[in-house]
């Protein structure tokens, strides 16, 4: 038996335990909520995605003494709408079914941090995947039975390029494959669709119509109170805004805690930007460009970069004037110049002797239709068809530049397809030497699931009997 001081004694341990245990719990605490550099506090770097957020920590500990559904509500905020039906095959609602409970036992897919956990680079691989490249395995075991093309082939391999990805299946699936399977390498007519903001803006509810008309404005509009910079006036009235009715009062009023009314701001930031264009500054929010100013941080820099950058851009901010500077709204310098301005690493450099900068150059000259060309911004920064209210969808530029880069085939949709064949953009994608050169030249690669597809239809005919 244990005499009472030994007793007493392990009590006071307990307690010298449980309350340095509190204390520093309530540092951390403390310190994720108000400290300095909290980046001392990190068991790990971040991942390449969220390394912009080591300064906020909140941003996905909202709670920190709060559990993994804390955690999992933050992800969710921020990527929920990427990861729901049709956009992902492997969303959630797929496993609430019962009959799916024994694979969940071996990978619990109903929590992102399952397969993205962080702090961890030493299992960090691309994409933010912290398990082992062949996960597939614990809910696809029986593939090659079901489907005799798969037989042989190594799990690891399953989300090889071309063939299939978790989420983004959306150029993938056997279906669309089939569909595309005898496309030439070249639309009919290679062009991009047509942007539509200015052609919609009746119909746009939330535009400031009341204030600001859609009627070409002169240089004795200009409603600034002081006098007017003649190189400013000559840049605003030669561009869009101008013959659009937008005058410099729509950009430089700005809120004023000394004001009731919004007082003239000589720098406007992007909420000045957000009453017209609230979904570009949305997407530009959701993308390695702009998720600091999202995450109420400064502005990234490319100093704080993971990416090879220009030196002499060291110190730039990005924000919308990155690439629109101030008055000058021609999107044409935006597109490529603005970015050659900054990136730095081999694919970006070598853009310039590509073919697609010899269709965009031509397209400048006049020699060929507008959206014939294809700049940085044609693939990074797609016209894609955007549901901007329940009732309305428009082309617009997205302005997450993150979005469709990884995996690649999250491209072909929303990019190449506009002018390719799916066979020809699933080669060209899965070939590195190929992105490295900007696309000089002809794929290499050769990716066999269109041709796995095929055989796997024509079998599948054989045996119920049926014909094509
Ligand atoms: C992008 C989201 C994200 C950001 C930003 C982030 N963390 Fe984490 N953190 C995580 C995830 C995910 C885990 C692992 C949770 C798990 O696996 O259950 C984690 C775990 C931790 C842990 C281990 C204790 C625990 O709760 O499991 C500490 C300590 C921690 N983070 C501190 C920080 C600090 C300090 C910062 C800011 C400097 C920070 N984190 C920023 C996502 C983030
Ligand atoms: C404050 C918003 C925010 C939160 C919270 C957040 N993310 Fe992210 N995440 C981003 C942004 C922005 C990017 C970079 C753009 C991109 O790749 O989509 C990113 C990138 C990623 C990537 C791609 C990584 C890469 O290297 O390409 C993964 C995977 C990811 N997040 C998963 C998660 C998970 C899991 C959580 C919860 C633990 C989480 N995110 C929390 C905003 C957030
Ligand atoms: C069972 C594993 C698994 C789970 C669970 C999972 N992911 Fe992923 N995730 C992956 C894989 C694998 C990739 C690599 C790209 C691919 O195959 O789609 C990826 C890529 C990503 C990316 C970058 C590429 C892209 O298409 O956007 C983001 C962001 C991301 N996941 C967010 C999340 C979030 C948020 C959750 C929780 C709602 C989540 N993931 C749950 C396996 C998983
Ligand atoms: C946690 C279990 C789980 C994991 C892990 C998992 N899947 Fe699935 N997958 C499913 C379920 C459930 C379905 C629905 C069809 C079925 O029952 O087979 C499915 C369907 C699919 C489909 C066909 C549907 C479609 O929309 O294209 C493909 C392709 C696929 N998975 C690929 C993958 C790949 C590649 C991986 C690994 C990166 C993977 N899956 C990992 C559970 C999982
Ligand atoms: C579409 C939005 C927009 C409109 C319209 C606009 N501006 Fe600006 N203006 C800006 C932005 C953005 C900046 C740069 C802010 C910074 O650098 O911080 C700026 C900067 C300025 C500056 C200070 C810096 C400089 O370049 O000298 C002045 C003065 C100015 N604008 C005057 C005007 C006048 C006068 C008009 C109307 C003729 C006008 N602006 C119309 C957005 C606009
Ligand atoms: C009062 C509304 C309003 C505000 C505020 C506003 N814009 Fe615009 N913007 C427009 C309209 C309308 C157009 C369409 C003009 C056209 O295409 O003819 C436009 C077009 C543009 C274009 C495309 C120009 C082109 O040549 O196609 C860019 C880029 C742009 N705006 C950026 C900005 C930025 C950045 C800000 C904030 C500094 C801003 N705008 C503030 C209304 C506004
Ligand atoms: C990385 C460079 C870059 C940044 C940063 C950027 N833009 Fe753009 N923006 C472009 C390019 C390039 C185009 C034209 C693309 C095209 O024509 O296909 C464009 C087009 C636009 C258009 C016309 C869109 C349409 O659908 O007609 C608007 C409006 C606009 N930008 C507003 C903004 C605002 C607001 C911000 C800040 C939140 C911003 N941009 C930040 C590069 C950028
Ligand atoms: C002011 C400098 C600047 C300009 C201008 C700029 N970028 Fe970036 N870009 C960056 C920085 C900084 C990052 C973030 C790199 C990081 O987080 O490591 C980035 C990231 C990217 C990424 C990687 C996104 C990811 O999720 O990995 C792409 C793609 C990209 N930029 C394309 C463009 C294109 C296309 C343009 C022109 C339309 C452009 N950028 C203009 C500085 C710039
Ligand atoms: C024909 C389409 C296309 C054009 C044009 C293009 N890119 Fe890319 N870019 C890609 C693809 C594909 C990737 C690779 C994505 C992957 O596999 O991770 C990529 C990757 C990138 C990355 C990420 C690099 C990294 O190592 O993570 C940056 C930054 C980038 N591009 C910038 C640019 C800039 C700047 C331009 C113009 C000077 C440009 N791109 C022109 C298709 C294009
Ligand atoms: C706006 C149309 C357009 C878009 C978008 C586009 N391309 Fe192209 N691309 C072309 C045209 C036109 C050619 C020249 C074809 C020719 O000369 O026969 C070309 C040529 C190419 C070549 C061959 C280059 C050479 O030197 O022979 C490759 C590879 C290529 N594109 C890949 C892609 C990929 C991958 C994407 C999507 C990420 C893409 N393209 C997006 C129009 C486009």
């Amino acid at each position: 038996m244990m005499s009472d001081s030994g007793r007493a004694g392990k009590k006071i341990l307990w307690l010298v335990w449980l309350g340095s245990a509190l204390l520093a719990a309530l540092a951390l605490t403390y310190t994720l909520l108000n400290g300095e550099d909290r980046t001392l506090f990190m068991p790990g770097p971040l991942s390449p995605g969220h390394h912009q957020l080591a300064a906020a920590c909140d941003a996905c500990h909202t709670d920190p003494l709060g559990d993994g559904d804390v955690l999992q509500e933050a992800c969710v905020a921020c990527h929920g709408d990427d990861r729901k039906k049709p956009v992902d095959s492997h969303p959630l609602v797929k496993f609430n079914d019962p009959r799916n409970a024994e694979r969940l036992a071996q990978i619990d897919a109903t929590r992102c941090v399952t397969c993205h956990t962080e702090h961890r680079p030493e299992i960090t691989a691309t994409d933010g995947l912290t398990q082992p490249l062949d996960l597939c395995v614990h809910c696809h075991r029986d593939i090659a039975a079901d489907r005799p093309s798969h037989a042989g082939m190594p799990f690891a391999t399953c989300k090889d390029s071309g063939c299939h990805n978790y989420h983004n299946n959306r150029a993938l699936y056997t279906d669309f494959l089939l569909k595309h399977q005898h496309a030439p390498e070249l639309a009919e007519q290679p062009l991009l669709p047509a942007r539509q903001f200015v052609t919609l803006l009746d119909e746009i509810m939330e535009y400031p119509h009341d204030r600001y008309p859609v009627v070409a404005l002169a240089p004795e509009d200009a409603d600034a109170p002081q006098p007017v910079d003649e190189e400013v006036k000559r840049d605003w009235l030669t561009t869009a805004h101008a013959a659009a009715g937008v005058n410099c009062s729509a950009c430089h009023l700005a809120e004023n805690a000394e004001s009731e009314t919004p007082l003239w701001t000589d720098h406007p930031g992007q909420q000045g930007c957000s009453q017209c264009h609230a979904l570009e500054v949305e997407r530009f929010g959701k993308g390695r460009h702009g998720m600091r100013l999202a995450a109420g941080l400064a502005p990234m820099t490319p100093e704080q970069a993971l990416l090879p950058m220009q030196p002499q851009a060291a110190h730039r901010e990005l924000t919308c004037n990155s690439c629109h500077p101030a008055h000058r709204f021609d999107t044409a310098t935006a597109a490529v110049e603005a970015c050659l301005d900054c990136h730095a690493d081999d694919h970006s450099l070598a853009y310039k002797t590509s073919r697609h900068h010899e269709l965009w150059q031509q397209e400048l000259n006049g020699e060929l239709p507008e959206g014939s060309g294809v700049s940085c911004a044609g693939c990074h920064m797609p016209r894609i068809d955007f549901d901007v209210s329940d009732w309305l969808s428009r082309i617009m530029v997205d302005h997450n530049q993150s979005a469709n880069l990884s995996p690649n085939s999250k491209m072909i949709r929303s990019s190449c397809l506009h002018c390719h064949g799916l066979p020809f953009s699933l080669d060209a994608l899965a070939d590195r030497n190929l992105i490295d050169s900007n696309f000089k030249g002809r794929p290499q690669a050769q990716v066999r699931s269109i041709e796995m597809a095929g055989e796997d239809q024509r079998r599948a005919l054989e045996e119920t009997g049926g014909s094509p």
